[in-house]
């Protein structure tokens, strides 16, 4: 590791941000980037945690998460260990002068405002997994006000597994597919969070950005408003894909966890704090399907 440049950790390097974070550090030759998987870095150990972090690192970016939604509801003490127990031991041993970066996600909001979510907005989280999110950040920030949590919504990636990449797979053998209709958020390129990461990183020490460093929750998605359905279509549309998308409710769907039927949020303070610009998220989904058939070729 050469001691002049600024030192990354990364958890969770093999889930979608992780793996979109690795992809793009070649970008950032200032850096020298950590990445850990599970096995060298487990999120359910205190041990585990206290070792890695005993590494004075300048970054530490938690992309690690227990993320199965459903699977979450009966297997509450891995979700809670993961999602928020972890954070009070990040808390605990992270070393001061180690900025932390945690992801949270819109599920902490379960409100539906009918106008973008700040913030401010009170938490109402349901369902086991929303709850191990929120107080993930509870934990994390109380003992560490200055760590950084970005909420975001509805990852998808070329990397792992997700909605676009499932309906590429259904949509080329089934005809007809129905999507719920009736949930409503902004679907998010996990690489645009990635370079957004990046970019709050090397920004957050210039002082005519921030006179004070920032830190707090922040929401970040891609921009525009969508329901699953629609997303589906835009998806097929993208491919040429001649699958029929019928619609459905939350509610006959009827899976395991609630979920929100509003997710979509403000990302005013982070635009206004970082100076980022967000792509909508039509322009960030043909940037994925494009990745998708470049990493196939
Ligand atoms: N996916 C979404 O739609 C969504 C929406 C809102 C917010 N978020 C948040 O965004 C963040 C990134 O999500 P993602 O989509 O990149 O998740 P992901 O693809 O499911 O990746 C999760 C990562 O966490 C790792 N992990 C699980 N248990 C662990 C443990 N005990 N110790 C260490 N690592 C562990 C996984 O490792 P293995 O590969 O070994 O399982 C994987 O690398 C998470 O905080 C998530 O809660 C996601």
């Amino acid at each position: 590791m050469s001691k002049n440049k600024l030192r990354i950790l990364v958890s969770g390097s093999t889930g979608q941000l992780g793996q979109e974070l690795r992809y793009i550090a070649r970008q950032y030759p200032s850096f020298t980037f950590d990445f850990k998987n599970r096995k060298g870095f487990d999120l359910s150990s205190e041990r585990s945690i206290n070792q890695v972090l005993s590494t004075p690192y300048d970054y530490f970016i938690n992309a690690g998460a227990y993320t199965a939604v459903d699977k979450a509801e009966s297997d509450k003490k891995t979700a809670f260990q993961v999602n928020a127990k972890a954070l009070d031991h990040i808390g605990k041993y992270a070393q001061a002068r180690t900025k932390i970066i945690h992801i949270s996600s819109d599920y902490v909001y379960h409100n539906d405002p009918n106008r973008p979510l700040l913030e401010s907005d009170p938490t109402k989280a349901k369902g086991v997994y929303a709850r191990s999110k929120l107080d993930g950040e509870n934990y994390l920030l109380k003992r560490r006000p200055d760590a950084l949590v970005i909420r975001t919504s509805w990852v998808y990636s070329s990397f792992g597994n997700n909605f676009v990449k499932t309906m590429l797979k259904l949509g080329q053998s089934r005809d007809e597919l129905n999507i719920v209709a009736d949930q409503y958020g902004t679907p998010t390129y996990a690489r645009d969070i990635a370079e957004t990461i990046m970019h709050m990183i090397i920004n957050m020490g210039i002082s005519t950005y921030t006179k004070s460093p920032k830190s707090g929750v922040y929401n970040f998605s891609n921009a525009g408003l969508t329901n699953w359905a629609d997303f589906a279509r835009a998806i097929f549309k993208n491919k040429g894909i001649s699958c029929h998308i019928g619609e459905t409710t939350t509610k006959a769907y009827n899976a395991p966890a609630p979920r929100p039927l509003w997710s979509m949020m403000s990302k005013e303070k982070i635009q206004r704090d970082f100076h980022i610009k967000i792509p909508n998220w039509k322009q960030s989904l043909h940037s994925c399907l494009l990745e998708l058939d470049r990493s196939k070729t």
